[in-house]
């Protein structure tokens, strides 16, 4: 069997501005890191200054496409002051990515947030959503020129599940109207972001990064099952909606916000792994869900399942959207470099699958080109297909890194690595669910 991908299919890798360039004391993850109340991020990986080396090294490695994101706290770092000179360190960037004739994809929102944004209480309140735009408004301008591929927001349901529900990141609450209230501010300001930089660029392509977990019951129990639909709906379907249809979500009423619909030319996919759910009476937060751990045979050193045929199951439930889609993220933390690959050949394979099936897949980015500060985690869990020495900063390009640059090169997968890995999958067991398609 032979797995080929198109010509000008996008292999890539991602990353985001907090967890790599280190150094910056403008965001609230510094403020909250100082406070103790976060794994200390300092350097990180020093890409900030090592941003030249990092794509030379892309480059040798055979790659043609790098995601990365623009942090709006350097560039702000206080409320109407711009820092000219980090705008024009990304502008570098880019410029040495397409001296490379890597494909930029920028994105504008990871995660983070200016201290002063976070301050004055940043997405719980819709009047502040004008300082997103002001900040795109100043980046689009510098960038445009040299950026076709935008992703505006990065995981809208993750960032404000994470920190308005589970209460994991900044600002920790635990709160489901807030969560609603801070996902429909995200979605104003990917909505304003679109028309921003359509104004400067017609041509640009811009879109969200989405996580796309698929979400499966327990057991075959109608509790289950009822949590896993709501589940389902409140992470996945609403954002699905809110694009497609122009709805703005909410836990009971959900408003039509028309500047909203249609504002995407492509589905950005993060995909990782699935959920299986158990209904708990005791979870009010999570709306009765209690997610389960280690579901399956295999897991990563996060303790997530290893599912790529859910990574088909998301691609074959967008195909309807009619847009083309790229996988914005998808990747592996371990220690065992020999799963990397299968993780990696398994999850393409299941790309190539749907694409078979007329899913048109753009391009594929595997998190992380190098090991990272992984949020509340730290630097314990390694993503990287490039290892980091975090004391001299040094890069060590793993077997998987070069194992992905012949891939990338070759635009197929060898099929010696595709046997041996598809084989050892076949053990594990399979299941499949969805509640929404898009359009329909
Ligand atoms: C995604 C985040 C990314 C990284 C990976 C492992 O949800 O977008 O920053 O942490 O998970």
């Amino acid at each position: 069997m032979e797995v080929r991908f198109p010509e000008d299919f996008l292999f890539g890798t991602a990353t985001s501005s907090h967890q790599i360039e280190g150094g910056n004391i403008y965001n609230e993850w510094y403020m909250w890191e100082r406070k103790g109340k976060l794994p200390e991020c300092g350097l990180a990986c020093n890409s900030w200054n090592l941003y030249d080396e990092d794509i030379k090294l892309m480059a040798k490695l055979g790659y043609n496409a790098y995601r990365f994101s623009i942090e709006w706290s350097r560039v702000q770092p206080k409320q109407g002051a711009w820092n000219d000179k980090a705008i024009k360190k990304y502008l570098k960037v880019v410029k040495a990515l397409k001296e490379y004739s890597i494909e930029p994809i920028v994105t504008l929102h990871h995660f983070t947030n200016p201290a002063w944004f976070f301050l004055r209480k940043g997405w719980e309140k819709t009047e502040n959503v004008v300082f997103f735009t002001e900040y795109v408004e100043k980046i689009v301008e510098e960038l445009v020129e040299h950026v076709k591929i935008w992703v505006t927001i990065n995981e809208p349901s993750v960032y404000a599940y994470m920190g308005w529900v589970s209460g994991e990141y900044p600002p920790f609450k635990n709160n489901v109207l807030l969560y609603f209230r801070v996902l429909r501010n995200v979605l104003r300001a990917h909505a304003q972001a679109y028309k921003i930089i359509k104004r400067f660029d017609i041509n640009s392509w811009i879109g969200i990064a989405k996580h796309f977990p698929v979400f499966q019951p327990a057991k075959k129990y109608i509790l289950d099952q009822i949590i896993v639909d709501t589940a389902d709906y409140n992470f996945n379907c609403i954002i699905v909606e809110a694009l497609d249809k122009g709805i703005l979500p909410g836990l009971f009423i959900h408003r039509k916000y028309k500047e909203l619909k249609g504002t995407y030319d492509y589905w950005g996919v993060n995909y990782y792994t699935r959920q299986v759910l158990k209904f708990n009476p005791t979870r009010i937060f999570t709306l009765f869900a209690q997610p389960l751990k280690r579901v399956s045979e295999e897991v990563t050193d996060m303790g997530w399942d290893v599912y790529p045929e859910g990574l088909y199951n998301v691609l074959m439930r967008l195909k309807r959207s009619g847009k083309p889609i790229i996988i914005t993220e998808n990747g592996i933390a371990t220690r065992d470099d020999r799963q990397r690959i299968c993780f990696i050949v398994r999850h393409l394979y299941q790309v190539w699958r749907a694409m078979n099936k007329g899913v048109d897949v753009r391009g594929y980015m595997y998190w992380s080109f190098i090991d990272n500060y992984e949020w509340v985690e730290g630097f314990k869990p390694r993503f990287g297909l490039v290892e980091v020495d975090y004391e001299s900063f040094e890069r060590k390009p793993r077997e998987s890194a070069l194992f992905y640059g012949k891939l990338a090169r070759e635009k197929k997968i060898d099929e010696k690595y595709l046997n041996a890995c598809l084989s050892k999958a076949k053990k594990l067991k399979m299941l499949g669910s969805s509640t929404c398609d898009p359009s329909s």
